[in-house]
């Protein structure tokens, strides 16, 4: 829907009187309203590393959710402020690990003898916490874009990974990229005593994944990509590795929105595509690219609900407070998390 032009303004009022003391970063799954406002916007590793590129602004505005909010206070100095549009902006996946399930997770694998051949690797959608406890057990940070050189420096590092939250990130990294097999993931339900797994299973694994997913991405279908190929011919199906292994595995490309973006701007006039990933996005590069077919994937799957949060008279708010000197929904994680979590976010800013 159009953005209503006296909030426009407003925004736009706001910001030019913040000056070079605000920064907004906005991810791809935001709306057009709020994304007009972004001074740079990407997918989430690009806004990790991005997110320190203007050292001398006060406040940063995340237009994302709330994992994200914290990696970029986790990565900036003490004096910058990182701001959350609004504070109910979280995200169900990262919800889906805490730091309780976490450690007793640690401890199932202490008791079957394996926790020292394990390396933690954990999905940027994923509180602070778990960052905090992924660096200080030795392991990464990663996101969509390098799960892959984030797994393979893990396997440098140890024989094993506990792979958090994403199940289906972590699976789809290891069967499509490793050349492990389905056989080589086992899953751990934090739910069940023990994961839901024998001592024998754990022993034998070598990718634990742990039972999260994304609320989105998890439902595409394998029907979805067998309808579309019926109905466009020719198409060809681009799908983020959050969807389920069947869904990836029937797809002809995979990757993070920010190298579905890049694909969809190289695709020739004609060319026909059918994205599963959020619909924002989808929107946006339907919209850009009138020359090409995009379609959505699933048109049951709809908007990352808390993504969408972040609206325009969010954004409007947020900046006239700050306009008038009036801090709101700072988010700031506390100095003995930040410190593991930041070791945990820079070994993935390293990796080659
Ligand atoms: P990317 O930004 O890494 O593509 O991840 C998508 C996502 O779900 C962010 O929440
Ligand atoms: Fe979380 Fe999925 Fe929304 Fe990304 S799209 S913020 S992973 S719920």
């Amino acid at each position: 829907s159009p953005s209503d032009p006296d909030l426009v303004e407003r925004a736009r009022a706001a910001k030019e009187k913040l000056g070079s003391k605000v920064f907004v970063l906005g991810h791809h799954y935001q709306r057009d309203e709020v994304i007009q406002f972004a001074d740079v916007t990407g997918d989430s590793f690009k806004l990790a590393r991005d997110a320190a590129a203007r050292p001398e602004a006060e406040y940063i505005v995340f237009c994302g959710v709330h994992f994200m909010a914290e990696s970029a206070d986790i990565l900036t100095s003490d004096r910058q402020k990182v701001v959350l549009p609004d504070l109910a902006a979280g995200c169900s996946m990262a919800d889906m690990a805490t730091a309780e399930q976490v450690a007793e997770c640690w401890d199932v694998l202490t008791d079957a003898g394996i926790a020292e051949q394990v390396v933690p690797v954990s999905y940027m959608n994923s509180s602070a916490d778990i960052k905090a406890f992924t660096g200080e057990h030795g392991g990464t940070i990663c996101t969509s874009s390098n799960a892959k050189r984030a797994l393979d420096w893990a396997f440098e590092q140890g024989e094993k990974v506990l792979f958090l939250p994403d199940q289906h990130l972590g699976r789809n990294t290891a069967v499509r990229d490793m050349g492990l097999s389905l056989d080589d993931c086992v899953l751990y339900n934090p739910h069940k005593p023990g994961g839901g797994l024998t001592v024998e299973q754990l022993r034998a694994a070598k990718m634990i994944l742990w039972r999260g997913h994304c609320s989105v991405h998890g439902r595409f279908s394998l029907e979805s990509v067998e309808d579309v190929r019926a109905r466009i011919p020719g198409v060809r199906v681009l799908v983020h590795p959050e969807c389920k292994h069947e869904v990836v595995a029937a797809a002809d490309q995979v990757g993070s929105t920010e190298y579905i973006i890049k694909e969809l701007d190289a695709a020739p006039a004609g060319s026909k595509w059918a994205i599963g990933t959020e619909l924002n996005l989808v929107r946006r590069l339907a919209n850009a690219h009138p020359d090409k077919e995009i379609v959505f994937l699933d048109k049951t799957v709809c908007f990352c609900s808390t993504m969408n949060r972040i609206d325009l008279p969010h954004l409007v708010w947020t900046l006239e407070s700050l306009a008038e000197g009036s801090l709101v929904n700072r988010i700031e994680v506390d100095s003995e998390t930040e410190k593991f979590a930041k070791l945990a976010l820079e070994r993935m800013l390293a990796l080659p």
